[in-house]
């Protein structure tokens, strides 16, 4: 494989822990949170197939979709409490950095590798995402799918990180937690990383298109630096 001199990053799951718009509030929300905040997740991101799939007149942007998805999951668990759900969805846009993302950015920063986010993200929640989990300054980019007008895994947002650089794809790693987004990127022609925190069972044969690590902290030595 070629050297690696851009590592592109995944958001939301990856590098930002989606669960703890929901896990600050467990109190008012109740023991079952983390069941109501992974409904959450998979609505979100079922709309952006749904939408991507069904044309460009049908984009919404990802903050548009967040909000969406939080309505019907409310729903769905009988959550009434529209104070809670501003508080959580507020929440949404200052996400706690997992412990791992700073070090793995910065050693990264430290051994000359350029370093970007790729998300679904819209500018601006991706933008006060960063600011508030105090990674902005260790990236070089925040790439939102916005100038593509459709979501993963559609490869013109991929392409999104191929230009910013003006590297060829093999040139770059990317890295997700999410084992879709992971196929995507191994479509598209990247040297993948799967994060699989959670030991979820393999799938889109990335056990063998992809190095799966078991945290962000595994990267560097995955990546031989
Ligand atoms: C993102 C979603 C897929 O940040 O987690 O693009």
């Amino acid at each position: 494989m070629p050297r690696v001199c851009a590592v592109i990053f995944d958001a939301y799951g990856t590098l930002l822990d989606v669960h703890t718009a929901m896990s600050r509030h467990a109190a008012r929300l109740g023991p079952t949170w983390p069941a109501i905040s992974a409904d959450w997740r998979a609505k979100q991101i079922e709309y952006t197939w749904v939408r991507s799939l069904a044309g460009p007149q049908h984009h919404r942007d990802f903050w548009h979709l967040t909000d969406e998805a939080l309505a019907w999951t409310a729903a769905r668990h009988g959550v009434t409490d529209a104070a809670l759900l501003t508080d959580v969805l507020q929440n949404y846009r200052r996400l706690d950095a997992f412990a791992d993302a700073v070090p793995v950015l910065t050693r990264l920063r430290d051994g000359g590798i350029h370093r970007a986010i790729l998300s679904n993200g819209n500018p601006g929640m991706l933008a006060d995402a960063v600011r508030a989990a105090g990674i902005e300054p260790l990236l070089d980019a925040v790439l939102s799918v916005e100038s593509a007008g459709v979501f993963k895994p559609d490869p013109r947002v991929y392409r999104l990180a191929t230009e910013r650089f003006a590297v060829p794809a093999d040139e770059m790693a990317f890295v997700s937690s999410n084992a879709w987004d992971a196929f995507g990127a191994h479509a598209f022609g990247f040297q993948v990383f799967w994060i699989n925190r959670s030991s979820a069972p393999g799938e889109y044969d990335l056990a063998t298109t992809a190095t799966e690590l078991r945290d962000l902290a595994a990267l560097p030595d995955a990546l031989a630096l």
